[in-house]
C-alpha cells in the first residue's frame, strides 16, 4: 500500500525552497563532474580565518591501504564563532535559544548576543581550569542551555566536547570519560524528567568514584534545581559564581578543519562503545547545510529537534545545525505527556515553532492518545517536519503528516548515523516528493549503493547491504584512539566502501526504503544498542554464565530487547523474580533504556559446532516463528531447540 501513496512536493515549496528542482539537479550535476569545485563552494556557508585550498583528500583504502579522510585540510575556522560571532551585527538581538522547562512558567529565550557571552563566560571559566586545545571535557547535563553553552565553550577554546546522555549510568559515565580521558567535568545538582528528579550529581560521584586515579581533577557543577548536593573541596565548584568572576569576552581559538570538535560515543556489535570522532570543518559544514536544504531554514525559524544534547541528534540539529545558519533552537526539558498529554503541541504553539524534528517511536506514543488532544492544538506555525532514527511505518508516517502537519508540511524522514556527522538520504522539501515510509533520494554529493554479501554492486531495483561510494565532508575522521578499530569496523566488509551496517532496498524511481540493521545493533526507540554490550552487562551478574541479547518488532519502540540467558551452574535456586532482578542489573550497568524488556532463563544457548552463537534461531523462536526455524543442521545441538521454545512459553 506504501509504494503507491505519493506526496509531491508543495506549489508554494517548489519555487521558494532552498533547492528547487532546478537547483538540484545543478548541484547533483557539479557534485558529480567538479567535486571539489562543488565542495570549496559548499564551504562558503562557513565564516574561515583562512579559507581552504584543497577540499576532499585521502580515501576508504581498498588495495591495501589505509583510510585516510580529510576535509578542507588547510582551512582554519572555529565552530563557535560560526554559531554565534558571525550573527551579533545582524542578528545579535535575534533568538539563539529558547529553554522551556517541564513548567510552563520556567522558561529562558536568550539573543545570540546573550548566548555569546554565556558561551565566552564558561569558556574562560575553562581555561582558568588549565583546559585548553585538544583536552577532552565531559558533559553530564539535562537538557538546559548550559548544556548548548558547555558545547561551544569547548569550540571555542578548541578543546574536544565529550556530551553523555543523562540517562546514563554512573558506569556508563565513567567508562566514556577513561577511554576519552576527560580532564574536566561538566555536570549539574539534578535534572528533571516527567515529574520526577534524576540525581545527576550523585550519579557522577559514583563514576569518580569508579575512575579513582583517571578521574577528571576539576568538576563544574551547573545549577538545575538548586537543591543541595556534596561538593567535594577542591574538585567540585559551583559554576555559577565562576562564570561571575571571568570576563565576558573570549577570543576564539583559530583551529584547523581537521582538528577535532568532538567525540560522541555509539553502541557496535562488538566490544564497548566506541567514541566516533568528528572534526571542526566537515562536520560543521555538513551539519550547516543539511539544516538548511532538509529543513528549509529560514531566517526567522524556531527549529525544535526533539533529540537529547547526548545524541548525535542533539548535536547536528539542535546545536551546530540550527544556529550556525543563525535560526532559534528549541530545547525542552520535558517527555511529551508531561504533566499531561499534549504537552509536546503546547510546547509548538507557545514558542511558534516551525520546523519540527522527532522520532517514529514518539509520533507512535502520540498516537496513542485521545485524539482530541491534538486536535485541540493550533499547530499553525509549522512548516516542515522531520523523522529520524529508525524506518518510519508508514501509518505514523501519515498521522504526523495529517494531524500534525495538517497535510500542509512536508515529512523530511531522514537516514543518517553518528558516523555521518548529519543527514544523507533525505527529501527536500521543494525538489523531492514523498512516500510514506521511504526515506527518499540521497542529498547532492552523497552516492549510497547496494552490494550483496559478496560485496557485488546491485543495480536498479534491488535489496541489500546500504554502502557509501566516496566521503563527504561530515563523515567521522576516526574511533578516538582506536583507528584500526574504525578501519575494521566500516571499511573491511565491502573494501572501498563505507558499510552503514544498515539493509536497504531501491525501488523502481531510485527511493530507498531502509530495512533496519544487519548486524547485531538493535535500535530501541531509536536508540542503539549493541548486543554485546549487554551481555557484558548480564556477565557481570553473578548468577550468568552466558547470554544472547536480539532485538524483536515492537509496536511502540520499534525493536525492544530479548535476552535469552544461561545461569552459572552453583548459582543457586532460580527464582521467579529472577529474570526482573537481571534485566534491573542490566539497566543499573547501562542505564535503563538498556534493560531487556524480557529475559528467558535457558539450559543453554543455540552454537554451531565452532560455538558462534545462531541468533537467527533466537529472533524466530522469541517471535515465535517455530514452523520457520530453517537450516538447524548446523546446531552443535539441535535438541536445543526444542528446549528453547519451551523455555519461551514458560517465560510468557
Ligand atoms: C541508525 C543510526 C541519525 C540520528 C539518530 C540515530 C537508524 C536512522 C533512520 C531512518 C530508518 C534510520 C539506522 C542507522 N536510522 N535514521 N530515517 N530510517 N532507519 O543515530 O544512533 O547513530 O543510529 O539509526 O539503523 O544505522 P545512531
Amino acid at each position: 500500500m506504501s509504494e503507491e501513496l505519493i506526496f509531491h512536493v508543495k506549489p508554494q515549496m517548489a519555487a521558494n525552497a532552498h533547492v528547487t528542482v532546478t537547483r538540484l539537479g545543478l548541484m547533483q550535476n557539479h557534485a558529480m563532474n567538479n567535486a571539489d569545485a562543488f565542495w570549496l563552494e559548499q564551504a562558503r556557508r562557513l565564516d574561515w580565518m583562512r579559507f581552504p585550498t584543497v577540499a576532499g583528500t585521502g580515501g576508504f583504502g581498498g588495495e591495501g591501504g589505509g583510510v585516510q579522510i580529510s576535509w578542507f585540510g588547510d582551512g582554519v575556522l572555529n565552530a563557535s564563532v560560526n554559531c554565534l560571532d558571525r550573527h551579533l551585527a545582524e542578528r545579535g538581538d535575534a533568538t539563539a535559544l529558547i529553554w522551556q522547562g517541564e513548567r510552563e512558567e520556567q522558561s529562558e529565550t536568550l539573543s545570540f548576543r546573550q548566548l555569546h557571552e554565556r558561551v565566552c563566560r564558561l569558556a574562560n571559566v575553562l581555561k582558568r581550569n588549565g583546559v585548553g586545545r585538544g583536552d577532552r571535557v565531559a558533559v553530564y547535563l539535562p537538557m538546559v542551555a548550559d548544556g548548548v553553552a558547555a558545547m561551544l565553550a569547548c569550540a571555542r577554546i578548541g578543546a574536544v566536547h565529550v556530551v553523555m546522555f543523562a540517562g546514563f549510568s554512573s558506569s556508563g559515565v565513567a567508562s566514556r570519560i577513561r577511554d576519552s580521558g576527560a580532564k574536566l567535568l561538566i555536570t549539574a545538582d539534578e535534572g528533571r524528567r516527567g515529574g520526577k528528579t534524576i540525581p545527576l550529581k550523585r550519579m557522577a560521584d559514583a563514576a569518580l568514584a569508579e575512575l579513582g586515579d583517571a578521574a577528571p581533577a576539576v568538576v563544574l557543577v551547573a545549577r538545575v534545581t538548586g537543591s543541595d548536593v556534596p561538593m567535594q573541596a577542591g574538585r567540585d565548584h559551583a559554576l555559577e559564581p565562576l562564570m561571575a568572576d571571568v570576563s565576558a569576552e573570549c577570543e576564539p581559538e583559530p583551529m584547523g578543519a581537521e582538528d577535532p570538535l568532538l567525540i560522541l560515543y555509539t553502541s557496535g556489535s562488538t566490544g564497548a562503545p566506541k567514541g566516533v570522532l568528528h572534526t571542526t570543518g566537515g562536520y560543521l559544514l555538513w551539519a550547516s547545510l543539511t539544516q538548511e536544504i532538509v529543513f528549509d531554514h529560514r531566517p526567522g525559524d524556531v527549529f525544535w529537534c526533539t533529540a537529547d544534547l547526548g545524541w548525535v541528534t542533539g548535536h547536528s540539529y539542535v546545536v551546530y545545525g540550527p544556529l550556525a545558519n543563525g535560526g532559534a533552537t528549541l530545547l525542552f526539558e520535558g517527555t511529551p505527556s508531561y504533566p499531561e498529554p499534549g504537552r509536546w503541541w503546547q510546547v509548538i504553539d507557545r514558542h511558534a515553532v516551525t520546523g519540527f524534528y522527532t522520532a517514529p517511536t514518539a509520533i507512535r506514543a502520540l498516537m496513542r492518545d485521545d485524539p482530541a488532544v491534538v486536535e485541540r492544538a493550533s499547530l499553525r506555525s509549522l512548516r516542515v517536519l522531520g523523522s529520524v532514527g529508525e524506518p518510519i511505518n508508514p501509518e505514523a508516517w501519515l498521522w504526523f503528516y495529517d494531524k500534525v502537519g495538517h497535510r500542509s508540511c512536508p515529512v523530511m524522514d531522514s537516514w543518517w548515523q553518528t558516523e555521518t556527522g548529519g543527514i544523507m538520504i533525505a527529501p527536500l522539501p521543494g525538489a523531492v516528493a514523498q512516500k510514506p515510509g521511504s526515506a527518499t533520494l540521497p542529498l547532492p554529493g552523497v552516492r549510497p549503493l547496494l552490494v550483496n554479501e559478496k560485496g557485488e554492486e546491485l543495480k536498479g531495483e534491488a535489496e541489500g547491504h546500504l554502502c557509501i561510494a566516496g566521503s563527504w565532508p561530515g563523515q567521522a575522521r576516526t574511533l578516538w584512539g582506536d583507528h584500526p578499530r574504525f578501519e575494521q569496523t566500516y571499511f573491511s566488509t565491502y573494501p572501498g566502501l563505507y558499510f552503514s551496517g544498515d539493509g536497504a532496498r531501491r525501488d523502481a524511481d531510485g527511493y530507498f526504503w531502509i530495512t533496519g540493521r544487519v548486524d547485531d545493533v538493535i535500535n530501541v526507540s531509536g536508540h542503539r544498542i549493541g548486543s554485546a554490550e549487554v551481555e557484558s552487562a548480564f556477565a557481570t551478574h553473578e548468577a550468568v554464565g552466558e547470554s544472547a541479547v536480539i532485538g524483536v518488532p515492537d509496536d511502540l519502540k520499534g525493536q525492544s530487547l530479548a535476552a535469552f540467558v544461561v545461569l552459572r551452574k552453583g548459582a543457586g535456586a532460580e527464582t521467579q523474580e529472577l529474570p526482573a532482578a537481571l534485566s534491573r542489573h542490566v539497566g543499573v550497568q547501562l542505564g535503563r533504556y538498556a534493560a531487556p524488556d524480557r529475559v528467558v532463563l535457558v539450559p543453554d544457548l543455540p552454537k554451531t559446532r565452532s560455538g558462534k552463537v545462531m541468533r537467527r534461531i533466537l529472533r524466530k523462536i522469541a517471535t515465535g516463528e517455530h514452523e520457520a526455524l530453517g537450516d538447524v543442521s548446523t546446531l552443535a545441538d539441535p535438541g536445543i531447540v526444542e528446549q528453547l521454545v519451551r523455555a519461551m512459553e514458560a517465560s510468557a
